[in-house]
């Protein structure tokens, strides 16, 4: 039985050929060694979860010992962190899939306990994020990254893709989402600076601009993408104007990149604290999609619906990125085109342990 058809529809991506649009998002599991060395544990759950012709997306990778830090997150900045992703893509190539590092710089999400030296968390502006952390404290007020430090973070972006594709990545997707450090200079909310990039939409977007530039020139376009969130909340995000600060964004790279590999949103619903339900809104990626002539992937809530999945891969011609439903499925591609019940996800093993819920769900086995 073909049962959610459009989503078996080929299409390129970058210099590749993709078989179908079901992608694996990328999700943070927290299972590298102490040195961000991502673990042969680390490959047998990517290998798993591989098909031909099939994206997946790796976890959030931090650039560089400035990045935010945190105990088991992968790195990419040293040669066993190139080995240690080599073994991965060579497994994931092996099954002739197609994968993608996320290239993540925490910003103010991170804290002075988790930095080099314990210096303060840097980000566009001395705004802390309202609420508590993970580990039920107030977070740390960042520190303001100086106009002339700018270059250097930016700089960190370009050699951890550099070291992605020498670890054999495809590509490298920038984490400009989710209220971390790119996010935070794009988003009103958390960027109140009166220099080139505070204020204005145009000022901004400078700094995600930069990096995706630094990122091209470094790895090339097709090799280039970047993940978005405009419609935010988590992590205290909230923008003034998200159509058109992203919308401008999206005219910018379409008239200096058209060959970006793609650009993921995530769907203004998602709610991935929420196991029973997505938030309530009128606001949609559409605008965006309209906007975009190239490979667009949609995320959020697809998990629970992928019936909405097929039917948005229908209407829009989107790549569907799908997070909880492939921590517990790993022939989820399969299980979709035959219309096999999928295993519920186990929220309790989602962030570190051993391979419990990470690398032992097994595949759907037919009665
Ligand atoms: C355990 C977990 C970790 C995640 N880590 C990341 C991450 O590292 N980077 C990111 O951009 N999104 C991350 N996300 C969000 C997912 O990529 C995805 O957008 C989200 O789970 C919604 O899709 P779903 O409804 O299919 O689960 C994470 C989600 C989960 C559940």
């Amino acid at each position: 039985m073909v049962a959610l058809s459009a989503l078996f529809q080929p299409v390129k991506l970058g210099g590749k050929q993709l078989n179908h649009r079901i992608v694996m998002a990328p999700m943070t599991r927290i299972r590298a060694d102490d040195n961000h060395v991502p673990i042969d544990l680390i490959r047998e759950h990517y290998e798993q979860r591989t098909t031909e012709g099939g994206l997946l997306i790796t976890e959030a990778t931090l650039i560089s010992p400035n990045a935010g830090g945190g105990p088991h997150i992968p790195g990419l900045w040293t040669r066993e962190h190139i080995d240690g992703w080599r073994s991965v893509v060579d497994a994931v190539h092996k099954k002739k899939g197609v994968i993608y590092n996320q290239l993540w710089h925490k910003g103010r999400v991170s804290s002075s306990l988790l930095m080099p030296n314990n210096v303060k968390p840097v980000s566009a502006s001395a705004i802390a994020i309202q609420g508590k952390n993970s580990a039920g404290q107030d977070y740390e007020v960042p520190r303001a990254l100086e106009l002339d430090e700018i270059p250097q973070v930016i700089q960190e972006y370009a050699t951890a893709a550099k070291n992605a594709v020498k670890a054999g990545f495809d590509g490298v997707e920038i984490h400009g989402a989710s209220g971390y450090l790119v996010d935070q200079f794009i988003t009103s909310s958390s960027n109140k600076r009166t220099d080139k990039y505070g204020g204005s939409i145009e000022n901004r977007a400078r700094f995600a601009l930069e990096v995706i530039e630094a990122v091209v020139e470094a790895v090339g376009p097709e090799k280039t993408a970047i993940r978005f969130s405009p419609f935010g909340g988590f992590q205290d995000m909230n923008d003034d104007t998200p159509y058109e600060t992203w919308g401008y964004i999206l005219d910018q790279l379409k008239n200096k990149h058209p060959n970006f590999s793609y650009v993921h949103f995530t769907e203004p619903r998602l709610n991935i604290t929420n196991d029973t339900g997505f938030t309530d809104t009128d606001d949609s990626l559409d605008p965006f999609r309209a906007k975009w002539d190239g490979v667009f992937i949609a995320s959020g809530g697809y998990t629970y619906d992928p019936k909405l999945a097929a039917e948005v891969a229908e209407t829009t011609g989107n790549l569907i990125s799908f997070g909880r439903s492939f921590t517990s499925n790993p022939d989820l591609v399969e299980r979709l085109r035959n219309g096999f019940p999928l295993e519920k996800y186990d929220r309790s093993t989602f962030y570190g342990g051993n391979s419990r819920g990470y690398a032992d769900f097994s595949n759907y086995i037919q009665q």
